[in-house]
């Protein structure tokens, strides 16, 4: 059977660890396309010859030409400016969307066929963006940002607790941004919903600390924004779709008469398989959750409305 194809374009901090854990993990042969040329081509390399070290048999291959998109299952866009201290991912609109614009018309060009995951920030507006520009079937774009909201409340709850991260469950709603909605409800250990294991104190401490989570890397990190939890996370997507695992994940998708919504990428919990975003699960929300819900996806809004097209 011939192996899949993922392209990742944006071969930075986070596309080019994406590209590494896919290797490690043998998801599927990853093509890494940057503007810069030989960067890519250089990282690529670099990654196949820690290939007889780790034991995989990968394929990465880089390259600053956009023919190398041809052929994929999956593409994923990275591409793009990271945040820097100060900066809210909404500063980031019109840079970025710039150039989601011409990866887009890229991707229609050369891997029509492809599902296309977005991570590049201001997530949600730039979900939209490459939905409105390719013309592709909503299902087929997904963007990356719940995973990764829900891996870090994962993380703070087993520090807190001192269990393993294993046994620890979230669930991270709403947009990619302060507004976000972290579910205390949905929080648990083994089952057991975090609300019966620490004071409510301690808990909203651990939902507060998750909202912010990408702006306390960005003041650690003083150049940048986090990549080694973003890149595992677009690993883990990629997998569900690639071996079409039908995997629960929250991640931005296009929400329409779901959730009571109008058309408009959220992130909501998602059935991820070979076909894209093969399901919104609607889960039940509480009034307070519902009022947090609809807030993000208002906020949401007013940025895709900031689009200049
Ligand atoms: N085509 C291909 N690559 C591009 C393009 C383009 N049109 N424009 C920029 N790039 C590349 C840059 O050359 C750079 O290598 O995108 C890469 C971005 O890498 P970094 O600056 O290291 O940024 P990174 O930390 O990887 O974040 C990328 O992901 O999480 C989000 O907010 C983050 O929007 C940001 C994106």
């Amino acid at each position: 059977m011939a192996r899949k194809k993922v392209a990742i374009v944006g071969a930075g901090h986070v596309g080019a660890h994406a590209a590494l854990w896919m290797a490690l993990k043998e998801i599927a042969d990853v093509a890494l396309i940057d503007i810069v040329e030989g960067m890519p081509a250089g990282k690529a390399l670099d990654i196949m010859e820690a290939g007889p070290v780790e034991g995989f048999d990968t394929l990465v291959q880089g390259s600053s030409d956009y023919g190398a998109l041809i052929g994929s299952d999956l593409v994923i866009i990275t591409a793009g400016l990271p945040r820097k201290p100060g900066m809210t991912r909404a500063d980031l609109i019109d840079k970025n969307a710039a150039i989601v614009r011409g990866v887009v018309e890229e991707v229609v060009k050369n891997a029509p066929q492809s599902i296309l995951m977005v991570v590049t920030n201001p997530l949600d507006v730039m979900v939209h963006a490459a939905w409105k520009l390719s013309g592709l079937p909503p299902g087929r774009i997904i963007g990356m940002a719940g995973a990764l909201d829900s891996a870090r409340l994962r993380a703070f709850v087993a520090m807190e607790l001192n269990v393993s991260v294993e046994d620890v469950q979230a669930m991270v709603i709403g947009g990619h941004a302060d507004e976000m909605v972290p579910l205390k409800r949905y929080t648990t250990v083994s089952g057991i919903p975090v609300t019966q294991l620490l004071s409510p104190e301690k808990v909203e401490r651990l939902m507060e600390r998750t909202r912010k989570a990408g702006g306390e890397i960005v003041g650690l990190l003083k150049t940048g924004s986090a990549f080694y939890a973003p890149s595992a996370c677009i690993a883990e997507m990629a997998e569900a779709i690639i071996k079409d695992k039908k995997r629960i994940i929250p991640c931005a998708a296009f929400c329409k008469g779901r959730y009571g919504l109008d058309g408009v990428f959220v992130g909501v919990p998602v059935k991820l398989g070979s076909d894209g975003v093969e399901e919104i699960v609607e889960i039940e929300l509480d009034d307070a959750e519902r009022k947090a819900f609809d807030a993000s996806v208002s906020a949401i809004k007013k940025l895709v409305g900031e689009l200049k097209f």
